[in-house]
């Protein structure tokens, strides 16, 4: 099959969503800025916030509350948040029931990260079925929105949880279910297991979403091949955004020099409009080494960007290292 055929509208609950190919949520990438630059110049619609912590939420974090921001217009709105406390969980989502501003609750059971296991939270509760299936009981019955999973194949290669975790998803009304294919001692080495995922697939009957190393057009196709509903792209969408747009259209887009720069420009502006210059320029320097990957002496441009701490320099800079590029075309 062609991987155009494969592209498809898919409903999550009663929410409809243009298609299946999906943005990973990501701490510290995922944010409003960006998403919206994915969806502008990758018509990616599926797009979830980077996690929130439900604790952050019950005490009131500021900055929790700012990753919640949602462009205008994004469509579906959703939310994916973190935690292991049921009573807490429950206590959020009462919350974010009556919030206008979010149509679907994801919920993480698979981070890795050393400040999140450290918690009992993210990937640490794949360590304890009963609880996972208490969190899935607590979501479901508490929620009034399609409520999803997002989780690896297990803790380790000895204990492959995912096939389980999809059983009690399905069992207690999860809409869908998101499976990355690694197991949390991989982090993110190794490759992404399509078999473990086409497992999964194949024990229950709610859409699975397949995720892992998902770079371009051929990687897309054989993640589709697994069976799944629908697939979703991390890493390979920093700095491009149009890898959406690839997949979607089943051939590779390659943009030109000046609409790269064009969207950096955009998604820096959009940043410092929305956070101090404190904040959005260290953020944006990683964003802009992404972009510039693959281009050349991108070294030297970045080695100045990381140095600069101000809108009107890294702009300057950015102008100067185009014009050089355009000069050697
Ligand atoms: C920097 C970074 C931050 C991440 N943050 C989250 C997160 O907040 N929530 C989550 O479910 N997964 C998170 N992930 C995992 C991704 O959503 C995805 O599952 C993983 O990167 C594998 O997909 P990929 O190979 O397409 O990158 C993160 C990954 C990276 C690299």
């Amino acid at each position: 099959m062609e991987l155009r055929e494969y592209i498809k509208e898919i409903k999550v609950g009663n929410i409809p969503v243009k298609h299946n190919v999906f943005l990973a949520p990501m701490a510290g990438v995922t944010d409003l800025p960006f998403r919206y630059i994915c969806n502008k110049y990758g018509g990616v619609v599926y797009s979830p916030t980077e996690m929130v912590s439900t604790r952050g939420l019950v005490y009131q974090d500021k900055k929790t509350h700012k990753i919640m921001d949602m462009y205008e217009n994004e469509k579906p709105k959703v939310i994916q948040i973190f935690g292991s406390e049921p009573d807490i969980i429950k206590q959020v989502v009462l919350r974010l029931n009556e919030d206008k501003n979010i149509d679907i609750i994801d919920f993480n059971m698979g981070c890795p990260a050393p400040k999140v296991v450290k918690n009992g939270d993210g990937s640490e509760l794949l360590k304890d079925l009963d609880k996972v299936e208490e969190i899935i009981k607590t979501l479901t019955e508490t929620s009034t929105k399609p409520v999803t999973i997002k989780t690896r194949l297990g803790y380790n290669k000895d204990t492959m949880t995912a096939v389980k975790v999809a059983k009690l998803c399905e069992k207690y009304g999860v809409s869908m279910l998101t499976v990355h294919g690694r197991t949390r001692d991989q982090y993110y080495t190794g490759i992404a297991d399509l078999e473990g995922i086409k497992e999964v697939k194949e024990s229950v009957s709610i859409p699975v979403v397949g995720n892992g190393d998902v770079v371009d057009v051929e990687s897309a196709k054989r993640m589709f091949e697994t069976g799944v509903d629908a697939i979703m792209i991390g890493r390979a969408a920093m700095g491009n955004p149009w890898i959406f747009r690839s997949i979607i259209e089943g051939k590779e887009y390659i943009p030109s020099l000046e609409e790269r720069f064009n969207v950096i420009r955009e998604h820096l502006d959009l940043a410092v409009l929305r956070e101090r210059e404190e904040v959005a320029i260290p953020k944006m320097r990683k964003h802009i080494a992404w972009y510039f990957k693959g281009l050349k002496h991108s070294s030297i441009a970045r080695d100045r960007i990381n140095k600069e701490n101000t809108y009107e320099g890294v702009i300057n800079i950015l102008n100067e290292y185009y014009e050089m590029l355009k000069r050697e075309e």
